[in-house]
């Protein structure tokens, strides 16, 4: 696996790479990130990664500075399932200017997580566009754990004309349900226990609406309630349209149910994808 840290370097090395397919990650990586690189070996003839923590996506109370950064281990984990090259910039390869010029999302940026994350998405999406300005891959894959980025990377894509196919892959759990994320690194023994409950309750929202509930907001209170009870701090509990992540009509059958939630100091998110 090549290693590479400068951007001209990285233009140099994939210069003659027909089939690149791209995975961005910001490192720390987990089963859930291979699963992206395995899903790319699929895609692609060139299998790019990269880490790198973005500043511009964490507000100023955020993790950036103790987020987990691992990067021998990671190395080691990319090799492992094939990946060919790692892009690997620090912050004054990536932002040699302060980067002022940024891409602003739709509406779609605006709920759910962009309500309790402002100027979450605008730091996403500029970086994504970003690097795959960089890499100029012909596929790219982002995980569905974190849905509305997906959604949010596929209109930036579609509205911006970008000659890229974007895959979304479905989210690795551990055994208990919990969706993978660099984040359980946070949680204590007590809190990792409890946190599997995050995916229970998302699992009990979709048994209700199979069941034939249509009173989505009615749920959503009822699960807050239970959350809250279990010293849950929920952001929010949300049942959606897949399309627009807009309210749903009784009607509408393509769902996600997503909820964003805090135990202790730990902020996780999860939701799933449902066809009533
Ligand atoms: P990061 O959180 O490192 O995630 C990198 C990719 O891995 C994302 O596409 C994310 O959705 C996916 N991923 C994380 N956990 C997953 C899981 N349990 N199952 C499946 N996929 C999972 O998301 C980011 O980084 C950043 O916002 C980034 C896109 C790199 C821009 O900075």
């Amino acid at each position: 696996m090549d290693i590479i840290p400068r951007v001209d370097d990285l233009r140099t090395r994939l210069r003659d790479e027909r089939g690149v397919c791209f995975v961005p990650t910001m490192g720390n990586l987990h089963e859930g990130h291979l699963q992206l690189m395995r899903t790319a070996r699929r895609h692609g003839t060139c299998v790019v990664a990269s880490i790198f923590v973005n500043r511009l996506q964490f507000g100023p109370n955020e993790d950036f500075d103790r987020y987990p950064r691992t990067f021998e281990a990671d190395c080691e984990k990319l090799r492992s399932c094939g990946v060919d090259v790692l892009f690997a910039p620090d912050e004054k390869e990536l932002y040699p200017d302060p980067q002022v010029f940024l891409v602003q999302p739709s509406v779609l940026g605006d709920v759910l997580e962009g309500e309790f994350r402002p100027g979450f998405f605008r730091g996403v999406a500029t970086i994504v566009l970003k690097l795959l300005n960089i890499v100029q891959p012909k596929v790219a894959v982002f995980g569905k754990k974190d849905y509305q980025q997906l959604m949010i990377v596929k209109h930036m894509v579609r509205q911006l004309a970008l000659p890229i196919e974007i895959i979304g892959c479905d989210t690795s759990r551990a055994e208990d349900g919990l969706a993978l994320s660099s984040r359980n690194g946070y949680l204590d023994a007590s809190e990792r226990d409890r946190a599997r409950q995050l995916f229970a309750m998302l699992s009990q929202v979709v048994a209700a609406i199979r069941s034939g509930r249509r009173d989505f907001s009615a749920i959503e209170a009822e699960t807050m309630k239970i959350m809250l009870e279990n010293q849950w701090r929920p952001d929010y509990i949300a049942v959606r349209k897949q399309a627009d992540l807009q309210l749903p009509t009784p009607s509408d059958r393509e769902l996600v149910v997503l909820a964003a939630a805090w135990m202790g100091k730990t902020r996780l998110i999860d939701n799933i994808e449902m066809i009533s």
